[in-house]
């Protein structure tokens, strides 16, 4: 039985806060799924003259590395909630003459005045529907019969030990409520059942799955472990609850983190700590 997300939990303000936080450090936060961007890219293997749509597209780099693939006879149309990443991936597409469009609207109940599309792709942009299978249906209703669609999805925290060292350090200071299964967020569809259910019940069949796994760089690729401290504070759900609480607590996970991210440096890297996502296939 496909169990929606509780009904209490609201998915993050992507169209306000949450937003907002993934423009200022957008290169940042694109260096570092980069490489798992280029796993999925190489992995749908877009064609000329193909019509595809990236779901929650946000600052637009995938989109266009998409519209490069798929050629003036294809069309990459990024669809993204937040107002302010839509505006800089149409900034970026102009600056490059890139062909790639951009519509801002909530993916959940958007209806796009385009053709249908052949393809749909996401890094990251479908795991914080409210009401995922709703979503999912209204997302088929845009593609093609037979459409295929690719998305990267985190998998388990504990396999992801760029959150989970963290997150560890920041709970030495602050108490941190219980992640919800299945909850709106970055990590709702670590259970690949669930994610089958959510597809299935929303219309979607054939799905295969290949593991990703690698080291990332926190805070891009060369950031340093300051660098990498205060992108964190500044920009990821740890500094987020780290600002309820006051400075001596805040210094001191501070410090903290620093120190973590000294032992995972390496010059000419970076930051870099163990990632995990499921590269996800399946069919309209
Ligand atoms: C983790 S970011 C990934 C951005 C982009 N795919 C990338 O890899 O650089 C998630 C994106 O999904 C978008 N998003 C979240 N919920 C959405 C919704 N209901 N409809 C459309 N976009 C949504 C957010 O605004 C954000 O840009």
């Amino acid at each position: 039985m496909t169990q929606a997300a509780p009904e209490a939990l609201k998915g993050e303000d992507w169209a306000g806060d949450m937003g907002a936080r993934w423009l200022a450090s957008l290169d940042r936060f694109e260096g570092m799924i980069a490489p798992i961007g280029a796993a999925l890219l190489a992995r749908a293997d877009y064609k000329p003259g193909e019509r595809v749509l990236d779901l929650g597209c946000g600052g637009g780099a995938t989109t266009l590395a998409i519209a490069e693939a798929v050629g003036p006879e294809g069309a990459a149309v990024g669809l993204d909630v937040a107002p302010m990443l839509v505006e800089r991936a149409t900034e970026r597409a102009a600056a490059t003459g890139s062909a790639a469009r951009f519509v801002c609207a909530d993916a959940a109940t958007a209806t796009l005045d385009e053709p249908p599309f052949d393809r749909l792709f996401s890094r990251f942009g479908s795991m914080f529907f409210e009401a995922p299978v709703p979503a999912f249906n209204n997302l088929r209703a845009m593609l093609k019969p037979g459409a295929r669609i690719d998305l990267a999805v985190w998998a388990n925290p504990r396999d992801n030990l760029w959150m989970m060292e963290m997150m560890g350090v920041v709970r030495q200071h602050i108490e941190i409520p219980p992640a919800v299964p299945r909850a709106p967020g970055p990590f709702a569809f670590e259970d690949l059942t669930y994610l089958e259910e959510v597809l299935a019940a929303a219309g979607f069949s054939a799905m295969t799955v290949t593991p990703y796994e690698g080291e990332q760089p926190v805070g891009g690729p060369n950031a340093s472990p300051a660098e990498a401290t205060d992108f964190v504070l500044g920009s990821m759900a740890a500094g987020r609850l780290l600002e309820e609480h006051g400075p001596a607590v805040r210094d001191a996970a501070k410090a903290d983190l620093l120190a973590l991210f000294n032992r995972h440096h390496r010059e000419g890297e970076g930051v870099m700590l163990q990632a995990k996502a499921w590269l996800v296939t399946v069919r309209a």
